[in-house]
C-alpha cells in the first residue's frame, strides 16, 4: 500500500494566532497526543521574534522538551531568519523550514523584508542550516493568492523554488495562505511544477477557508504530492495574512487518504482525543469537515469497523 507523510502543524501554524497564551506543559501535552495518535513528523514551534507572535515566545524550552520526552517524533520548527536558526540549533533543532512569501507585500508584512531581501535571507538561512548538517524546508507562502497583491502567476512560483533549490532546499512547500486555491488550479499548478521540482521534494500546504481544502489535497494527490502539511482539529490561521482560516484539518485528510488505499499509521480515534484536549485548552469548538460524523462513530463504538468498511 503507498503511504502518505503528514506533518501535523498545529502547535505552530495553529497556536499561532490564539489570543489565549498556552503553557508549555499544555503544548508538550498536546504534541504528546499528536505522537500517540501515530503522528511522527510534527510542527512544534517557531523561532520568531516573541514580539511578533508571543504565542511562541517559550520555543527553546518547547523543543528542548519534547526532543527529550518524544525520540520516536522528527520535530520541525519554523526560522524566519539566522537569528532564529542559531537559537533553533542551540535547542537541538535537527529541521528547520523558511517562509518566503510569492509577493512583495505579504513578505513585507509576515518579516518585514521586499521580496529580493526574503529570498536571500532564506538562501542564506537554508546554506547554513545545511552546514549544520539539518534538513531543510521551504514554504512557498500565497502560493495561490496574496491577500494584498491577488492571484500569484505560477511562473513566479517556479523561479521562487528555483531559487530554493540552488540553496539546496531538501522539500518545498506550496503553502494556500489563504485558502483560495481550488482543485484546478491545484492540478494546472503543479503540472508545471512538476516539471522542475521533483514530486517527491514537493509538499502541499492548504488551508480551509472556502472549504476546499480535502478537494484540494485529492488533486495534490492525484497530482503524484505525498507530503502534507495538515493541522488537527482544523486549528489555525496566519496573523499576518488576514482572511487566512483553519489549516487543512489531520483527520479530514487521514479519513480521506486511508479510505481511498493509502497508509498513513495514524489513528482516527486518537486525533479526536487531541481535538478534545486543545478545543479545552484554546475555549472555542474545534473539528474539520468529518469531526462531527467520527465523534460520533466513536461514540457508538465502532470507529475501527466503520473505516474498514466506508459506506
Ligand atoms: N527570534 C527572536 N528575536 C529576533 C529574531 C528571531 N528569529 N530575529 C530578530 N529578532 C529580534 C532582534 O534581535 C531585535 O531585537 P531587539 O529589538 O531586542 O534588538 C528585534 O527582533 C528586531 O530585529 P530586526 O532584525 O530589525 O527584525 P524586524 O523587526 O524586522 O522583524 C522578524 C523581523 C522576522 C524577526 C519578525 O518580523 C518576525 O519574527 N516575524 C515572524 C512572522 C511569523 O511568525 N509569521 C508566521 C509564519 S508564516
Ligand atoms: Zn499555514
Amino acid at each position: 500500500m503507498e503511504s502518505i507523510w503528514i506533518t501535523d502543524v498545529s502547535p505552530r501554524d495553529g497556536l499561532q494566532n490564539q489570543p489565549k497564551l498556552l503553557s508549555t506543559g499544555d503544548k508538550l501535552a498536546l504534541i504528546g497526543l499528536l505522537v500517540a495518535a501515530g503522528l511522527r513528523r510534527v510542527e512544534v514551534t517557531s523561532f520568531v521574534s516573541p514580539k511578533a507572535v508571543p504565542q511562541m515566545a517559550d520555543a527553546a524550552d518547547l523543543l528542548s522538551a519534547v526532543i527529550g520526552q518524544y525520540p520516536q517524533l522528527q520535530p520541525t520548527v519554523l526560522v524566519p531568519n539566522l537569528k532564529g536558526l542559531e537559537r533553533a540549533c542551540l535547542a537541538g533543532a535537527g529541521e528547520i523550514s523558511v517562509v518566503l512569501a510569492a509577493t512583495e507585500t505579504m513578505n513585507r508584512k509576515n518579516i518585514n523584508q521586499g521580496l529580493a531581501d526574503a529570498t536571500r535571507n532564506c538562501q542564506d538561512t537554508v546554506r547554513a542550516a545545511k552546514a549544520m548538517g539539518m534538513r531543510t524546508r521551504a514554504y512557498l507562502a500565497v502560493a495561490f493568492d496574496c491577500p494584498f497583491e491577488g492571484a500569484t502567476p505560477v511562473p513566479t512560483l517556479m523561479a521562487l523554488a528555483q531559487q530554493m533549490l540552488v540553496a539546496q532546499v531538501d522539500e518545498i512547500v506550496i503553502a494556500d495562505t489563504i485558502g483560495s486555491a481550488t482543485p484546478g488550479r491545484v492540478r494546472d499548478c503543479l503540472r508545471l511544477l512538476g516539471m522542475a521540482i521533483p514530486m517527491n521534494q514537493l509538499a502541499m500546504h492548504f488551508h480551509d477557508t472556502r472549504g476546499l481544502a480535502t478537494a484540494n489535497a485529492w488533486a495534490a494527490l492525484e497530482a503524484g504530492v505525498r507530503r502534507f502539511d495538515a493541522s488537527t482539529g482544523g486549528l489555525g490561521g496566519c496573523p499576518f495574512a488576514p482572511g487566512a482560516a483553519g489549516n487543512l484539518a489531520t483527520e479530514d485528510l487521514v479519513l480521506m487518504a486511508q479510505g481511498s488505499g493509502f497508509q498513513t499509521n495514524i489513528d482516527l480515534g486518537g486525533l479526536l482525543d487531541v481535538i478534545e484536549f486543545a478545543q479545552s485548552k484554546i475555549d472555542r469548538p474545534l473539528g474539520g469537515r468529518s469531526h462531527s460524523w467520527l465523534a460520533l462513530q466513536k461514540l457508538k463504538g465502532d470507529l475501527e469497523a466503520r473505516l474498514l468498511f466506508p459506506g
